[in-house]
């Protein structure tokens, strides 16, 4: 049955990856943005520029069926859109991230204690510090400096008349994709034959998904009668290494090269500490199963040669830490590297 959706976002990479699939099922769609970003979204799409923080006028104008929130990154965020949700709407999906657990501040070695064991279930340990990328914030007027998946998932949840489903999403790849995560490796690969990782760096594991497939879940999560009130994983079962992701790449784009483990590790993040979480409740529940997956959709992407929405987007490809960057140092070594605030 067609339902009458509002996405809040809705113009970038994983966000008109939904709304071209919620219009394909024949949903009626209507984008909050302010207008910065466009995608080339179907035309039936309707599109209101408004700051996130006008929903509640967006919710008088469109009275929609059911609401995503795709961009929801400040505690500020969660709490404005849940009241002028809260008794409104039929489902509202936020979508999450899996730097929410514990592992993930491990990971950056912002808080001690060994690692956490993955796969990362939904109850696994949460982090116990906060705002994640103030670090790398150029001051409290970056939304950096105010980004908390954690605290937005809180401020939703706090509001009991919701029916909320929380998405936590891994590292996601595929066309349009402005960090560029594939096309900057692909760079990589057309100027060495030869790439070196150190070999606990090699071996360290992570959750990805490709675009699409996030859209479904994304699209599942609104629809199913069994989401609401619920929290899901998002990503692929199987976590390729590092090595083993840049071997698909470089197998992917016919690269004839050879990915190296040798020493010594960049000493930062902490590379026992695994990112990899468990999805088996969103296959249990909702019956979710991949249409695209890792192989095809890395195939795809480098085929479409589109991963980059522009040459001159900032090549961060193969960032695991905000605010990080492989570097050359020499030849074919590659260093993790703070990025310039400037
Ligand atoms: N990519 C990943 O690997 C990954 C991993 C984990 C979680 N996530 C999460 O997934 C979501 C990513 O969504 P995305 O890829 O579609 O792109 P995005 O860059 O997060 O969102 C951009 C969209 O939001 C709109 N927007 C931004 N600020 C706004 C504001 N203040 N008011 C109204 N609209 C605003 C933009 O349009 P305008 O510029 O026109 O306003 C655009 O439509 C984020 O929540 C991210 O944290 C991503």
């Amino acid at each position: 049955m067609s339902a009458g959706v509002l996405i809040v976002g809705g113009t970038r990479f994983i966000g008109a990856a939904v709304v071209r699939r919620l219009v394909r099922l024949g949903h009626q769609v209507t984008v909050l943005h302010r207008g910065r970003t466009e995608a080339p979204l179907p035309p039936a799409v309707r599109h209101l520029h408004l700051e996130r923080e006008a929903l509640e006028s967006a919710l008088g104008r469109t009275a929609p069926d059911m609401v995503v929130d795709m961009v929801a990154r400040t505690e500020r965020d969660g709490t404005l859109a849940a009241a002028a949700l809260a008794g409104r709407v039929q489902r509202v999906v936020v979508v999450s991230s899996i730097d929410v657990y514990r592992a993930y501040e491990r990971l950056c070695r912002t808080a001690a204690g060994p690692p956490d064991p993955v796969p990362l279930g939904e109850d696994a340990p949460l982090r116990v510090t906060r705002h994640p990328r103030r670090a790398q914030a150029r001051g409290p007027d970056d939304w950096r400096h105010h980004y908390d998946k954690l605290l937005v998932e809180q401020a939703y949840s706090a509001e009991p008349r919701l029916p909320l489903t929380r998405l936590r999403l891994p590292f996601v790849f595929g066309p349009g994709d402005y960090r560029r995560r594939v096309q900057a490796l692909l760079e990589r690969m057309r100027c060495s034959d030869e790439i070196v990782l150190g070999p606990r760096e090699a071996s360290w594991r992570c959750t990805r998904a490709h675009v699409e497939d996030v859209a479904a879940v994304v699209v599942l999560a609104l629809t199913h009668p069994d989401a609401a009130g619920r929290i899901y994983n998002v990503g692929e079962e199987r976590a390729l290494s590092l090595a083993e992701w840049f071997r698909w790449v470089g197998h992917a784009a016919g690269w004839g090269g050879q990915v190296i483990a040798l020493g010594p590790d960049p000493e930062l993040p902490d590379w026992s500490q695994h990112m990899v979480v468990e999805t088996t409740r969103l296959r249990r529940e909702l019956g979710f199963r991949e249409e695209v997956g890792l192989r095809r959709g890395l195939q795809q992407t480098v085929s479409a040669g589109l991963d980059g929405s522009s040459s001159a987007a900032k090549t961060n490809s193969d960032t695991i830490l905000p605010g990080y960057a492989r570097r050359r140092v020499q030849g074919s070594v590659y260093k993790w590297m703070p990025l310039s605030r400037s």
